[in-house]
């Protein structure tokens, strides 16, 4: 069965108030584009072409509008409602019959990943039997799950907010999977704050001998957007790169052409729906072969 992809962009955003009380924070803009763009890019970029948005039932309507069925980038999304946010275990109860048993990459809607050989880390994650982490260096691990390794460097613990964190290494937005989560979550008893923790399932793939963990070196940006000033700094960072490389983060229209799940046809169109700004431009450039990136 092929792996299906879990885009989770619930959630209250409280932390970014008045600025999400009447929109999701994961349709506030980062810099150029909705911040969704972002981690749906990197789903593309692991070849995952299904995939099912989960949002509160107020956005639904304004992701549909945004994303729609996926097509025009060659994907097939599908919607489903959180109706409050118990935590991030419960999208694989709520995606259990949408799975069907298949294994998943599950992202969170406010989180940003860049680095070069990005592309090959996912290829390595989807292809894997077992579940995969992504273990990221943070200066304030506190306020994330944490990551306790043994001497042989192999993960022996994943402990959520900890007051004495076992290392510096917080467990990313992006977890790939197998066909037993939604088994697993099942399982999952609500911590003390009433939330379904990411954490505890893990814990059940970690006992059982079936979790890997990458870990992300310095070369990597992992950022999320949950505060006012988070979300300004990824801002600033996109725009850096997007300035000094003329090439775009995050850009679906782009990794759906590299793939050949659009052909110059489809590019062209949406290109156009873009002319007026540097967005569309640089989808131009795409056709007219003048940008030599390739992401395989
Ligand atoms: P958080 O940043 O932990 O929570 P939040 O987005 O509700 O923001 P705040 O803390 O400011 O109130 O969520 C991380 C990501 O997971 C974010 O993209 C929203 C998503 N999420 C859900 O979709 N459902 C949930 O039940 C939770 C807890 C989070």
């Amino acid at each position: 069965m092929t792996r299906k992809g879990i885009l989770l962009a619930g959630g209250s955003g409280t932390r970014l108030y008045p600025a999400t009380l009447s929109v999701s924070k994961q349709l506030l803009p980062l810099y150029d584009k909705p911040m969704i763009y972002y981690p749906l890019s990197v789903l593309m970029l692991a070849g995952i072409r299904e995939i099912a948005v989960i949002t509160t039932p107020n956005d639904a309507e304004q992701f549909r509008h945004l994303l729609g069925d996926g097509s025009q980038w060659g994907l097939q999304l599908d919607y489903i409602p959180q109706p409050s946010p118990d935590g991030l275990a419960q999208a694989y109860l709520l995606a259990e019959g949408w799975l069907g048993g298949a294994a998943s990459a599950m992202i969170l809607g406010d989180n940003i990943f860049f680095g070069q050989g990005l592309s090959q880390i996912l290829g390595r994650a989807s292809s894997s039997e077992s579940g995969t982490v992504f273990g990221y260096q943070v200066r304030e691990p506190k306020q994330y799950g944490v990551l306790g390794f043994d001497a042989d460097g192999k993960v022996t613990s994943i402990v959520e907010k900890p007051a004495n964190p076992a290392s510096r290494f917080a467990v990313t937005g992006l977890y790939f999977l197998d066909g037993t989560a939604p088994e697993r979550a099942h399982h999952v008893e609500p911590s003390e704050r009433g939330e379904l923790e990411i954490t505890s399932l893990l814990e059940s793939y970690l006992s059982d001998g079936q979790l890997s963990v990458e870990r992300l070196g310095r070369g990597f940006a992992w950022l999320d957007t949950g505060t006012h000033d988070d979300l300004l700094d990824a801002a600033n960072f996109v725009r850096a790169l997007q300035a000094r490389q003329g090439l775009q983060v995050g850009c679906p229209e782009e990794i759906a052409f590299q793939l050949g799940w659009i052909d110059s046809a489809d590019l062209a169109m949406a290109a156009q729906r873009f002319d007026k700004n540097a967005y569309g431009r640089y989808l131009m450039t795409l056709l007219s072969g003048d940008n030599q990136m390739k992401y395989h």
